[in-house]
């Protein structure tokens, strides 16, 4: 594994991170904690140095099971958390970045990852009713106590990245983007190269479509966040298949499997794009991280961004509750 700066911050770790929170949130299924533990600790001996949680997954689960996992290895790793929910009856009811809550957020946060630091600490979602100054000062505010590492956004739009950088300079921010979903291109990624933050695009593989496991004839359980996902619609996975093939036959030339390819694509893309992929299964985990050896050509490359040039961007990734959250 080799390891990649988070813009300009000085923040170094692995090229490929690990995102946990399909351990036991979203995908309808959970591993039991001994699993999950299991998974993390193979990610530490692959080399990755980037663990990625939140405080809604699980809610509170995740956090507590990525501390347990990682106390062993603690100084050798960086854990990325986030706020900004309210969190009602176990699952999340609103936005709340009120700096109030922010602190309580933290402390309850070092507490259950068993931490004195949280190394990047995001705003997991804009909140509109909280002005980002005040989220920024207020983060600024546990950085110099010594209880937050670096500040993170997520899904933040250009304005609110500028705002909130000229309060606590922003080190990362995280948003989807993968080769299904490169709207960031437009604009919050010139964005964050001028500034020098780095970018940690979440749904590298597209929640599993770009691997080419999934196919419009797929169906997912209730449970599973996918299947209330606008732009995972039988129809939308049906025609963005072509994506897929091309990623598949692009891997096979490259004896890389589309997984590989997609986070390859990734990487290609910018020196400080860190992606996060998660997994259950440490033989796909393996997989994942061998992607830092995967080297696309410029043909390759070419060939990828045409085709994935092509994908409809205007569908809403999330069902109406979900994509009002999206404040940008
Ligand atoms: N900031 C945010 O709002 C936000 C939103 C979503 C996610 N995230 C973060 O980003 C991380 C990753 O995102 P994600 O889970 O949404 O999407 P992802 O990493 O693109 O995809 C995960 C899905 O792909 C499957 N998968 C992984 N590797 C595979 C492989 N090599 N071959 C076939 N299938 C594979 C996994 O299933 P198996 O488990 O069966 O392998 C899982 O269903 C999360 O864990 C979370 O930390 C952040």
């Amino acid at each position: 594994m080799i390891n990649r700066s988070l813009g300009t911050s000085g923040l170094e770790v692995s090229a490929i991170g690990f995102g946990c929170m399909g351990l036991n949130h979203g995908y309808g299924h959970s591993l039991t904690e001994n699993d999950a533990v299991a998974v993390i600790r193979s990610a530490v001996d692959l080399g990755v140095t980037f663990f990625d949680t939140a405080e809604v997954y699980g809610p509170y689960t995740n956090e507590e099971l990525v501390g347990k996992a990682l106390a062993p290895v603690r100084d050798q790793v960086v854990i990325a958390t986030k706020f900004g929910f309210s969190i009602d009856g176990g699952r999340s009811t609103g936005l709340d970045s009120r700096p109030d809550h922010i602190r309580t957020t933290v402390e309850e946060s070092l507490r259950r990852l068993d931490i004195e630091r949280i190394d990047l600490l995001y705003q997991h979602r804009v909140d509109p009713q909280v002005p980002i100054e005040d989220v920024a000062g207020t983060v600024k505010e546990l950085i110099e106590a010594g209880k937050v590492g670096h500040f993170g956004l997520s899904e933040a739009g250009v304005e609110i990245i500028r705002r909130a950088h000229v309060v606590q300079p922003v080190t990362a921010l995280q948003s989807e983007y993968s080769l299904w979903w490169r709207e960031p291109e437009a604009e919050i990624i010139p964005t964050l190269h001028e500034l020098g933050i780095g970018l940690v695009p979440f749904s590298p593989l597209g929640k599993g479509f770009l691997t080419g496991t999934i196919s419009g004839a797929t169906s997912f359980s209730d449970s599973d966040v996918r299947s209330n996902l606008p732009r995972y619609s039988e129809q939308m996975r049906t025609a963005h298949q072509s994506l897929v093939d091309l990623v598949t036959a692009i891997g096979a030339r490259n004896n890389a499997t589309p997984a590989q390819v997609a986070l390859a694509w990734i990487l290609a893309q910018h020196p400080t794009n860190v992606p996060i992929p998660g997994t259950t299964k440490l033989h796909r985990l393996q997989e994942n991280t061998a992607a830092v050896d995967v080297e696309l050509s410029a043909t390759d490359l070419d060939q990828l961004n045409a085709a994935s040039a092509e994908v409809d961007l205007s569908t809403d990734r999330y069902p109406a509750h979900m994509q009002r959250w999206i404040n940008r």
